[in-house]
């Protein structure tokens, strides 16, 4: 049994521009690092929702990537409407988004 009954890490790794994979950094991770920590709390998840910013995945050229635990679906948001939609369905129901999933990950 898992601590979290959902875990949430986010990209945030940055880098100087000389990998062509480009990094999560640029493509606006940090922004949705806090939009989804921002919605654990606001939505009372504390201690059941944990929302963590990490370092590379190893998708960098779908970033910005996410990955929820423990169903280890990999998402790609961009907007702060795409981290709601992951909150309202995956991380509140457990429905896989499918449209903002990272194509051949999952
Ligand atoms: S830089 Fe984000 S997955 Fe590699």
């Amino acid at each position: 049994m898992s601590f979290y009954e959902r875990h949430v890490f986010t990209c945030v790794n940055e880098r100087d521009g000389s990998d062509a994979r480009g990094c999560c950094m640029e493509r606006g991770g940090a922004e949705v690092a806090a939009w989804f920590k921002a919605e654990v709390k606001a939505r009372g998840w504390t201690g059941r929702i944990r929302a963590n910013r990490a370092g590379c995945l190893d998708v960098c050229e779908f970033g910005p990537a996410v990955v929820v635990y423990p169903e280890q679906v990999w998402y790609s948001p961009t907007t702060q409407e795409d981290v709601k939609a992951i909150c309202d369905r995956h991380l509140a129901k457990g429905e896989i988004v499918t449209e903002l999933l990272i194509p051949g990950l999952n």
